[in-house]
């Protein structure tokens, strides 16, 4: 099988590609390069030991996406592409709308013309809103609170209604919560333009001293030490939900929403502790005010995974925290923080 990977040079695409080559798929990675850099195609020939395919071009070139999609004869998609700042989306909401709505629209008429049915898509847990029971399983009713999630909402109604209507159809929304860490071998991870939004890449640019200190927003929270609890999960792990998610879909026709978590909530402060474990050092921080839209917590109920993907998330912030560690001394060469 041959998949196309949208948004392939990405931080979770590019572990996806790593993760599917081993498993013996065949991958093209399709990007525009808006958020990675070419750079990651020669790391991934090291860890891989292939040279993989790779177009640089926009989702929303559709006329270019239905020929790649002939020219390489892919029998399915997953579609990482698109953006994904929050924040951003609320001062942007028409760019959100025009690169992950437009182009999921342009990639899902590309693949209509080419004869391909079978997608995977990076949904998100941003999709369930605030929570109104924890853990969040998949009945939870689906809300958005910003821009960014309302275009992740459309999409995965833009697949249901597709799936409704062609029953050839086949869709794994895998809604993902907060992925972190790196690739074991310390040649690829997350590689943020800028200053990082995300906690665990904020944190390991002030481990490396490229940041002065990580701002804690909020220790008022109710929660056990008043910062907030996110899912975080291994991206290798994502990467292998990725795999039994196609596996999946080549049994199972129809639209599916799957959680990727791993079922047990970190605060901002444990993930901290993990990470100077990691590193071997103190981290700088202070605590600020709460940032405006966050809440206090979110993690997965998994079961749905487990029963229905045979997977479940394997590694914990531990592995998280040192393999962040790694590829930030491998790719920057990291100095004490003051
Ligand atoms: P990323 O920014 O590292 O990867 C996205 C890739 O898509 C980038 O390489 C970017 O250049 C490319 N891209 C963006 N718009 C494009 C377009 N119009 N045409 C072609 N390429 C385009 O982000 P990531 O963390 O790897 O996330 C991948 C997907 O997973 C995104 O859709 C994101 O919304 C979703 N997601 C991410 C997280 C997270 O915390 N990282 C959580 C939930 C969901
Ligand atoms: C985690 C925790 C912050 C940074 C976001 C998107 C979501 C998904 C994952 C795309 C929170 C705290 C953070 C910092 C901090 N992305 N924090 N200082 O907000 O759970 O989810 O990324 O789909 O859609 O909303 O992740 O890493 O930004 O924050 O204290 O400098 O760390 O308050 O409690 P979040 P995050």
């Amino acid at each position: 099988m041959t998949i196309l990977l949208t948004g392939g040079t990405g931080y979770i695409g590019s572990h996806t590609a790593a993760v599917l080559v081993e498993a013996g798929y065949e991958v093209v990675l399709l990007d525009n390069l808006s958020n990675s850099r070419p750079e990651v195609l020669e790391r991934l020939r090291q860890v891989t030991g292939r040279t993989l395919p790779f177009v640089e071009a926009d989702v929303r070139d559709r006329p270019k996406l239905a020929a790649v999609l002939r020219e390489y004869g892919c029998t399915a998609v997953i579609h990482f592409a698109g953006l994904k700042a929050v924040g951003e989306s609320v001062r942007q909401p028409l760019a959100y709308f025009d690169n992950n709505v437009g182009g999921t629209l342009a990639l899902l008429q590309a693949m209509q013309e080419a004869g391909v049915a079978t997608i995977v898509f990076s949904s998100s847990a941003t999709v369930y809103g605030e929570p109104q029971y924890l853990p969040l399983d998949e009945a939870h009713p689906t809300s958005a609170a910003n821009p960014y999630g309302r275009t992740k909402l459309h999409i995965e109604e833009m697949l249901s209604d597709l799936c409704r209507a062609e029953p050839a159809w086949r869709a794994a929304c895998l809604r993902y919560f907060n992925p972190a860490g790196a690739h074991p071998s310390g040649l690829i991870g997350e590689d943020p333009n800028g200053v990082p939004n995300n906690l665990m890449p904020y944190i390991t640019k002030v481990a490396s001293g490229e940041l002065p200190s990580l701002g804690i927003f909020g220790n008022d929270y109710p929660t056990p030490d008043g910062t907030g609890v996110r899912d975080y999960i291994h991206v290798m792990d994502v990467a292998a939900g990725h795999v039994a998610a196609l596996s999946f879909l080549q049994r199972e026709a129809g639209w599916h929403a799957i959680n990727l978590g791993t079922g047990r909530g970190y605060s901002v402060l444990e993930m901290l502790r993990a990470f100077e474990q990691a590193c071997d050092h103190a981290i700088a921080h202070e605590f600020k005010a709460r940032r405006p839209g966050d809440i206090a917590s979110c993690y997965a109920n998994p079961a749905k995974a487990a029963s229905v993907l045979g997977w479940r998330a394997t590694r914990g912030i531990e592995e998280m925290c040192e393999s962040a560690w790694r590829w930030c001394r491998a790719s920057k060469g990291a100095t004490r923080s003051p």
